[in-house]
């Protein structure tokens, strides 16, 4: 994917890095500067200001400052999940692309306004969603046909942090949901690539919301989410759960269909004939990095690609109205809850 650009002799992109001395912003920033020249950093960490130095761009502590001072094409946005939506409108009133870390918009309307902006400027936004450039998720997507119709599937999602979550993770009007909107976005967004929904008829959703620890509880951000999926228009059903502190880090995604299964971990995916028989095989070849480098060299090789942008924003949009409408649900059986109560 790197070769795209330079095949294609599009110039390099200018990026500003938004956030670039957090833990994803640093990840980032090698695998950025392989396809794009970073000219200029935001970040008011107190060690955002030596870093920008080690890698040898200007840096600011205020957005609006290097919006001022900067000529740039594209910003890679890595904030806390609070800052998504001003950082994201602010850059695209000053007419910049955005290619940002999950989650799009925590609320339909956020999404919603942000899609109407991003329409009115003639500019992209993009979510940063690996699993789109992971070679066992793609194999899952492209053999989803030869497993006939899908009736059901179960998606496992767990980290193993021994200690309660910490940082703006752990306040509820910086994190604006726990590990549903965390971890379980990348999910929702697998699911929606692989199923996507009919406009009208989302996916109906039940859900359990467990807590590790009374903090957490405190504080209304689940550190256990387990859903129950059911989709009007197919028939289709399904289960996830995700969570931090399972007993060890895992991820599995299994899909049953009339004429076989899929069966998805981060080191390989198979294909199933309906009893079990192995047909096809793809591993997970090289690191993670791999994939983020596909997915950076992919969305700004993109950037002017209307019909790209408007597939990948419709996507969006109903990643997060469907998580929108979980914890929506969830706090409407709380309201009732407490008037009963009352
Ligand atoms: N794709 C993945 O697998 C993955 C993994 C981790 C985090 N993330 C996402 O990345 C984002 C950042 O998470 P993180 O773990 O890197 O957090 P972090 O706290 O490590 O980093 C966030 C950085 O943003 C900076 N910041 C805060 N407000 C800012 C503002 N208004 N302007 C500029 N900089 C600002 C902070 O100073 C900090 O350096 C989140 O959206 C998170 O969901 C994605």
């Amino acid at each position: 994917m790197t070769g795209d650009r330079s095949k294609n002799k599009l110039p390099r992109r200018r990026v500003l890095a938004v956030g670039f001395a957090g833990h994803q912003g640093k990840e980032y920033l090698p695998i950025v500067r392989e396809s794009a020249d970073i000219v200029g950093g935001v970040d008011p960490a107190p060690a955002a200001s030596s870093l920008a130095d080690e890698w040898g761009f200007p840096h600011y502590d205020v957005l609006g400052e290097a919006l001022r001072k900067v000529d740039f094409d594209a910003a890679v946005v890595t904030v806390p999940h609070s800052e998504h939506f001003p950082v994201c409108t602010e850059l695209l009133a000053h007419g910049s692309h955005v290619i940002k870390e999950k989650p799009f918009a925590v609320t339909e309307q956020e999404a919603r306004q942000l899609v109407h902006l991003a329409q009115r400027a003639d500019r992209s936004v993009l979510t940063l969603l690996q699993r789109n450039f992971d070679p066992v998720f793609q194999f899952a997507q492209e053999n989803l046909a030869r497993i006939g119709e899908p009736y059901w599937f179960s998606y496992d999602y767990h980290f193993n942090l021994a200690h309660p979550t910490t940082g703006w993770r752990a306040s509820r009007e910086q994190a604006m949901g726990g590990v549903l909107l965390d971890m379980g976005y990348h999910l929702i967004d697998v699911l929606s690539g692989l199923f996507p929904e009919p406009a009208p008829e989302p996916p109906r959703v039940h859900s359990a919301f467990v807590h590790h620890c009374q903090e957490m509880r405190d504080r209304r951000l689940e550190d256990l989410v387990s859903l129950m999926f059911s989709y009007p228009s197919t028939g289709l059903a399904g289960s996830l759960r995700v969570s931090r502190h399972n007993y060890e880090k895992t991820e599995h995604l299994c899909v049953l269909g009339t004429e076989g299964a899929l069966n998805v971990v981060p080191e390989a995916a198979v294909l199933h004939s309906v009893g079990g028989l192995p047909l096809e095989r793809r591993t997970g070849k090289g690191p993670r990095t791999d994939a983020v480098r596909s997915m950076i060299a992919h969305h700004l090789g993109h950037l002017d690609d209307r019909c790209y942008r408007q597939a990948h924003l419709q996507r969006q949009l109903a990643v997060v109205r469907t998580i929108d409408g979980i914890y929506r649900d969830r706090l409407r059986e709380r309201n009732e809850l407490a008037d009963r109560c009352a």
